[in-house]
């Protein structure tokens, strides 16, 4: 079993954080707000995780900070995204582990709520998610990630 922590921002409606808090309920694994906590030594963990909901095409910019501070060399790492368009934005994470020779094991995006701009007066897109189903998938997509090293 790895040590393994996850890093987090969920600032808009704490879908973010429902996924996450999902997996740490089934698995031995470490939460730190990133909003909350801006420097730690992540250097006895096997397994980092960056766990963002998506901004203007971004993971959160706390989270881009924690990471550029904070990830130590030849770390394996892993991303959850919860967003309106559900697609893979770790991108934007690129810039932050530059130089660091992470080794990327594992995406999980799925949808979330999401009442940003005029889609409130829509009553938001993505209304109800994540749902249970996501919640399943990110527990299973957690579970393959430390059985078999990648998902
Ligand atoms: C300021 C803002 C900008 C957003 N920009 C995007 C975007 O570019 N693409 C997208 O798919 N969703 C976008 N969203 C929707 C969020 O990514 C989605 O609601 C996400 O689940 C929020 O996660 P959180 O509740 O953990 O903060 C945006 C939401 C906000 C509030």
């Amino acid at each position: 079993m790895s040590n393994a922590v996850i890093i987090y921002a969920s600032t808009h409606h704490g879908n973010t954080k429902k996924v996450v808090d999902a997996i740490a309920k089934e698995f031995d694994v470490e939460l730190v707000d990133a909003t909350q906590v801006h420097e730690k030594d992540l250097s006895g963990y096997d397994l980092i995780g960056f766990a963002s909901g998506i901004y203007a095409a971004q993971f959160h910019q706390q989270i881009k900070n924690f990471a550029q501070v904070n990830l130590p060399q030849n770390k394996k790492i892993f991303f959850i995204m919860t967003s309106a368009m559900n697609k893979d934005f770790s991108k934007s994470m690129a810039e932050p582990i530059k130089g660091k020779n992470a080794e990327v094991v594992g995406k999980f995006t799925c949808h979330g709520y999401n009442t940003f701009g005029p889609f409130k007066l829509v009553g938001g897109t993505s209304k109800g998610h994540p749902d249970e189903n996501d919640l399943k998938d990110a527990v299973e997509f957690y579970r393959r990630l430390v059985r078999v090293g990648q998902a």
